[in-house]
């Protein structure tokens, strides 16, 4: 029991050497990043989980990328879902949930990524199996005039 012990204060003490700032063994690293190709407008935008709220982001020329890192389990239960504003579109998806988490996995213990192009014509995302760029969702024409502070979680 004593050596067990032993044992396993060894490798929890290797893991911590290993993995500073890191995600721990059970779980990996994700980076959820945004770039604007959009010249002439803002887009704004506002990423959330159940329990992390990530803020309000305005992307432009002059600062067209933002990302945020995170620590997820495999099995997958963190969920991140992005509300995007132009002065005359919105969207909105899941940026991150069982699904994506395959798609966004090269293998790596951290800041495996999801990356996403924000263009005129709709969002993109960099498949890193095949290297693509792919065309996931269109902008919508805005239908109502709520503020970003008036979204709350959805669904
Ligand atoms: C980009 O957005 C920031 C924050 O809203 C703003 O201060 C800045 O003037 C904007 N830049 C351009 C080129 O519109
Ligand atoms: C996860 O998100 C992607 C992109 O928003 C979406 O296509 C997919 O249907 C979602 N998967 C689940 C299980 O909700």
């Amino acid at each position: 029991m004593k050596n067990l012990f032993f044992v396993v204060s060894i490798l929890l003490a290797l893991n911590l050497l290993n993995h500073t700032n890191a995600c721990s063994v059970f779980v990996k690293g994700y980076t959820i990043h945004f770039k604007s190709d959009i010249q002439n407008e803002d887009v704004e935008l506002r990423c959330q989980s159940k329990d992390d709220d990530i803020g309000h982001h305005v992307l432009n020329s002059s600062n067209p990328e933002m990302q945020w890192s995170f620590c997820s389990s495999y099995a997958g239960s963190t969920l991140y879902f992005c509300h995007f504003w132009r002065p005359s579109y919105d969207q909105h998806f899941d940026v991150f949930n069982t699904t994506m988490i395959s798609r966004c996995d090269q293998g790596k213990d951290e800041h495996n990524l999801c990356d996403w192009d924000i263009k005129d014509d709709g969002f993109y995302f960099f498949e890193p199996h095949n290297a693509v760029w792919v065309k996931s969702f269109n902008w919508n024409r805005k239908t109502s005039r709520k503020l970003i502070s008036e979204y709350t979680l959805y669904p």
